[in-house]
């Protein structure tokens, strides 16, 4: 068990989150694996990251990436074996790392064995209550029970074929149709994931990151609801979506919590919950809930000092005031790389992706540099920390892939009309020289990588001054020996209100950002971090030059 951050060391751990399908492969499949992710770990120490979540790697027909799962206890042979996960867990704790695993509670695969039986058993039966099965409207049942529109496009529901062939029930799917929705008022269905949380727990996992966390109860009577603006969205709630946010979840995370104490070592439960405003994702995480949640509102602040600072300042106060700790993060598997969200012209909202097609491309050179910036003020902020892997090399979202590499259901769902995760999702470089950059030994690779790819690996940038790669790993350093993740945040008076920085005090460490478009001059102190070189003005002044974060000593 490592013991390098001590009690409650979620409170102020950098997670670095390992997408398994895209992060190294050992086989030579093209797919990544189990046990090509356990001979990358060194890599993550020597980044400089605490902990490390798995996005799910359980049996699954990989409708969705995994995030469809057929076997919560299995290890699917894409991935390797549970002998292979054993090694991972063994790997990572010699190397003071943890091990977060991802929990997909709100539905399962339709080749789940529980939904094949709902569908062998007649309606009413015990085995069609652990889904959401309905009755049709109208006289033949042909109508849908509502309007509810799927996150990933088209209906949210779906009709199955009675014993007799003959068109019966409705069941819900709030993302693809090979993803039936759980039936949470069911206690059966909650003594089973009881289980399988203790079943994880005893191979000796360290937490669990918790997909959907905010969709499992859905409102009494399901009524039809209009979303203000066309399709779905992944969270909400202002608008009372009946699907998200429902106050009957906080009992299941009760019994979670439970479940999760009896185990030694700390372990953490971190909330996937896109609810706004941040005072009702604060909900998550009161005592006895979730230890952490991730928080979409700081992802989504963009790029102006105002957005940021209000972000951050509601941040701390709504975590704070239910006692726990505030989250960052900027970049995860399910959104536009911030190396390119940060230099769209519009929002991009989350799940849509950009192509070929998109209108107002991002320009790499500004999305790198803000990038670097953002995740250097962000690293400097008291909590959690979440990175996503490939960051730290500074990739860019991939816009080119050709239509027929697309893999999202989303893409599918919306007949192209949405390009939907991919981009985000492709395999990382490793080394320039070898084949797929090192990230496969066959150079085979699930999703095709983009050639300027190699200039980017990581080889490429270890130990190059102002590569991304050694500002990630100096920012991480700092961050732990300053400890600058159990620290509080103090806005400098003279930008407290700047439109084009943002400045704050954290534990002796004056961190500035700069957004506007003239270089700012520096204050006092050593130049500990710097996301671009500072420049000196004529004046002899230092200058922060533009879409640039300094931390100063
Ligand atoms: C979560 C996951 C996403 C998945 C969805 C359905 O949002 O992060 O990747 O598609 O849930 O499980």
């Amino acid at each position: 068990m490592p013991s390098a951050s001590g009690r409650e060391w979620w409170r102020s751990a950098v997670i670095y989150q390992v997408y398994p399908r895209s992060f190294a492969d050992s086989d030579g499949d093209g797919v990544g694996d189990l046990a090509g992710i356990t001979g990358r770990l060194p890599a993550l120490r020597e980044l400089g990251v605490d902990a490390v979540w798995l996005s799910p790697f359980f049996r699954s027909p990989q409708r969705d990436a995994g995030y469809d799962v057929s076997d919560y206890t299995a290890v699917d042979p894409l991935f390797g074996t549970m002998a292979d996960f054993d090694r991972l867990v063994a790997r990572a704790h010699e190397l003071e790392l943890r091990i977060i695993v991802d929990m997909v509670p709100n539905h399962t695969s339709s080749d789940h064995a529980w939904f094949r039986e709902a569908l062998d058993s007649p309606p009413g039966s015990p085995e069609r209550d652990r889904y959401m099965f309905r009755d049709g409207k109208g006289r033949d049942g042909s109508r849908r029970p509502n309007n509810w529109q799927s996150v990933f496009g088209g209906s949210m529901w779906d009709r199955v074929k009675g014993v007799d062939g003959r068109p019966e029930q409705w069941y819900l799917h709030i993302f693809d149709a090979t993803q039936p929705d759980l039936n949470w008022e069911n206690p059966w269905v909650r003594e089973r994931f009881k289980d399988i949380l203790r079943f994880w727990l005893d191979r000796g996992v360290d937490g669990f990151r918790v997909d959907v966390a905010h969709g499992l109860v859905k409102q009494a009577g399901l009524p039809d609801y209009t979303p203000p603006a066309a399709g779905a969205s992944m969270g909400g709630n202002e608008t009372g979506e009946p699907y998200w946010g429902q106050p009957g979840v906080h009992g299941i995370w009760r019994e979670w919590h439970a479940v999760v104490a009896e185990y030694d070592g700390d372990r953490a439960l971190c909330a996937e919950a896109w609810v706004n405003p941040l005072a009702k994702v604060a909900l998550w995480v009161r005592p006895g809930e979730f230890d952490q949640a991730f928080n979409f509102d700081f992802m989504f602040a963009g790029w102006t000092a105002g957005g940021l600072r209000r972000v951050i300042r509601e941040s701390l106060e709504a975590f704070g005031a239910v006692g726990a700790p505030s989250t960052w993060v900027l970049s995860n598997h399910d959104v536009i790389r911030h190396a390119s969200r940060l230099a769209l012209g519009a929002d991009s909202p989350q799940g849509d992706g950009i192509g070929p097609k998109s209108p107002g491309k991002p320009d790499p050179v500004v999305g790198l540099r803000r990038a670097r910036a953002a995740t250097a003020l962000m690293l400097a902020l008291p909590g959690g920390a979440y990175l996503y892997q490939g960051e730290e090399l500074g990739l860019p979202e991939v816009i080119e892939l050709p239509d027929e590499a697309r893999q999202d259901p989303t893409w599918f769902r919306t007949h192209g009309k949405k390009y939907g995760r991919d981009g985000c999702r492709v395999p990382i470089p490793w080394e320039s020289g070898a084949p797929a950059y090192g990230f496969s030994p066959s150079g085979r690779s699930w999703l095709p990588q983009p050639s300027e790819w190699a200039a980017l690996a990581r080889d490429r940038q270890a130990g190059v001054t102002g590569s991304t790669l050694e500002l990630y790993r100096a920012a991480l350093r700092l961050r732990r020996t300053k400890r600058l993740g159990l620290g509080a945040v103090e806005w400098l008076a003279e930008w407290s209100r700047s439109r084009a920085v943002v400045a704050f005090r954290n534990r002796g460490v004056t961190v500035v950002t700069n957004l506007g478009r003239r270089p700012v001059a520096l204050p006092e102190g050593r130049v500990l971090l710097e996301s671009e070189p500072i420049r000196l003005g004529r004046d002899g002044r230092r200058m922060l030059p533009t879409d640039a974060t300094v931390w100063l000593g």
